[in-house]
């Protein structure tokens, strides 16, 4: 029986829909009892449906002013209330109010930012992950400035529209980015919907 006394929890259908896709490609590199932190995690059904089938992890949540109630509402009901509450975390504030970490994982933020805000954001992962920690970059990017398909396209048109300092971004500028931030490049992975999901390990 539905409890109406819980405020329903926050909901995206994006999620519902890519969170199959993305687990496969985080199996096959969280493997253990890592240390992950979420950058950007929403509503928390990307937390709640990765920790369910990779219980080893130690999944930090965190997001700009936190809806806790609703991160947590998911991370209860997915039985995993033992991970540490979700932290405030603005990725242009320095440094991140968060210990080191193994890995770094972060779902359709780098086209929500602002440029100067996924600079500070591949910095700031820098600075968190431990030699050898990964980070993994999901969502829709160009290739030397080509879109690469009709859907991005507009979806691009849509976020300028919307907001103007949000854009796709070229893979290119955030792989130099990455660079400066000491991070090299492992693998590409094409996702469905013209999504990727890159991974770079620290030096
Ligand atoms: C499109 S949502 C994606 C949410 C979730 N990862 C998902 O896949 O559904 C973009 C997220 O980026 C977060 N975000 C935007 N600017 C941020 C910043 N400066 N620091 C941290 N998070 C930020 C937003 O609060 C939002 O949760």
């Amino acid at each position: 029986m539905q409890d109406e006394t819980r405020p329903p929890r926050p909901f995206s259908q994006a999620c519902e829909n890519n969170k199959h896709a993305i687990l496969e490609i985080l199996a096959r590199y969280l493997v253990g009892p890592l240390r992950v932190l979420e950058i950007g995690s929403g509503t928390g059904q990307h937390a709640a449906w990765f920790c369910q089938r990779l219980p080893a992890l130690r999944w930090q949540c965190s997001d700009l002013e936190v809806d806790q109630a609703g991160i947590q509402a998911w991370l209860d009901d997915a039985g995993r209330a033992d991970l540490p509450r979700p932290v405030d975390l603005d990725v242009r504030l320095s440094p991140w109010p968060v210990e080191e970490v193994d890995a770094v994982f972060s779902a359709n933020t780098a086209h929500i930012m602002g440029w100067d805000t996924v600079q500070a954001f591949v910095a700031g992962v820098g600075s968190v992950l431990v030699p050898g920690g990964l980070f993994l970059l999901y969502g829709p990017f160009n290739y030397e400035g080509t879109y690469t398909s009709e859907s991005n396209r507009r979806f691009d048109a849509w976020l300028a529209a919307r907001d103007p300092a949000s854009a796709i971004r070229d893979f290119e500028q955030v792989d130099a980015a990455a660079a400066r931030a000491g991070l090299v490049p492992v693998e590409d992975c094409g996702m469905p919907a013209n999504n990727r999901l890159l991974v770079w390990r620290k030096r």
